[in-house]
């Protein structure tokens, strides 16, 4: 048979807009670029590992619009089974407002539209789905009440990578305890620790508060300055560097970070985790050379061979 992904997650149109920096509060500020395009968390990873040759499933809702209509296509498209995509009535497309700065920073607002509508029945639905692949692979970008079930009704089946994005809280710690990887970034790791000014040199104190609320694995990535992980048999972190170019737009790097990782946990299963990092940053570190979000995402063909 062959081995599957399964990403239960978030569709989003994004609005990109480009400027020299961020607005302050009350600002006005003129910008140099405008562009809309796919995204959302969840489609971002789910396009990531399927560019790199995965085989996705991919559990969805979108909006009653043209949008959800065209993002079906598009999912199509990249050869993502959407079988379990479902349009909802009465609702729109999840919108991300999205600026990027000169340096290739971003900073963004989401409105979850029809994200928010994805069900524990529409989880249940996909059931067999979920449970006959190889890494389930969810984000926070939906309400969680779903991702708790699938996180339910796959454990024994895979690995479960959780990506706490956008950082929520006060998660119910069963997501905390059912995710066998639990994959944030510096700021996130911030809000769901309550630990400020997390760096790589007080990024154990993070991962133990992490480990303390319920994670198994644990990755915390800090974008130019690669990642650090750690895991119930041996807690200490271990740093994994990367190298990053000029960065014309990060957004997306993250998602890139972690579909590339359910993939080379997939399919690359001799890898230990620690070569599947520095493999998933080098993705990411690609998806950051180019503007957008999916039209950022790298495909296989145009990526070293070693990467496979
Ligand atoms: O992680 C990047 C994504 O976050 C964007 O595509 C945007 O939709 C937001 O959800
Ligand atoms: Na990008």
């Amino acid at each position: 048979m062959t081995k599957t992904i399964a990403v239960v997650g978030s569709c989003m149109i994004d609005s990109i807009v480009y400027s020299s920096r961020l607005p302050k509060p009350g600002e006005t500020l003129l910008g140099s670029k405008y562009e809309q395009g796919f995204g959302g968390k969840g489609a971002n990873q789910c396009v990531t590992a399927a560019r790199l040759g995965a085989s996705t499933i991919f559990i969805t809702s979108l909006g009653s619009d043209k949008i959800g209509q065209s993002y079906l296509e598009k999912l199509k498209q990249e050869n993502i089974d959407i079988s379990y995509a479902k349009i909802q009535n009465n609702s729109h497309t999840g919108v991300a407002q999205i600026i990027v700065t000169e340096t290739g920073e971003n900073s963004i607002v989401i409105v979850q539209g029809s994200n928010a509508l994805l069900s524990v029945k529409d989880v249940i639905d996909a059931r067999q789905k979920i449970q006959s692949a190889s890494v389930l692979l969810c984000q926070f970008e939906t309400s969680l009440e779903p991702i708790l079930e699938a996180l339910t009704i796959y454990q024994g089946h895979g690995t479960s990578i959780v990506n706490g994005a956008p950082a929520v809280s006060n998660v119910d710690p069963n997501i905390f305890k059912l995710s066998d990887i639990f994959c944030v970034n510096e700021t996130e790791a911030e809000i769901m620790t309550g630990i400020q000014c997390i760096t790589i040199s007080n990024a154990q104190k993070a991962i133990d508060k992490l480990f303390s609320l319920g994670c198994n694995t644990v990755i915390i990535t800090f974008g130019a300055e690669g990642a650090v992980h750690a895991t119930q048999n041996n807690k200490k972190l271990v740093h994994t560097s990367t190298e990053i170019l000029k960065a014309v737009d990060t957004t997306g790097a993250g998602d890139a970070f972690l579909g590339a990782l359910a993939y080379y946990i997939t399919y690359h299963s001799n890898l230990s985790l620690e070569e599947c990092i520095r493999r998933s940053n080098r993705i990411a570190a690609q998806s950051v050379l180019k503007a957008g979000t999916q039209t950022s995402l790298p495909y296989r063909k145009d990526l070293p061979i070693e990467l496979f």
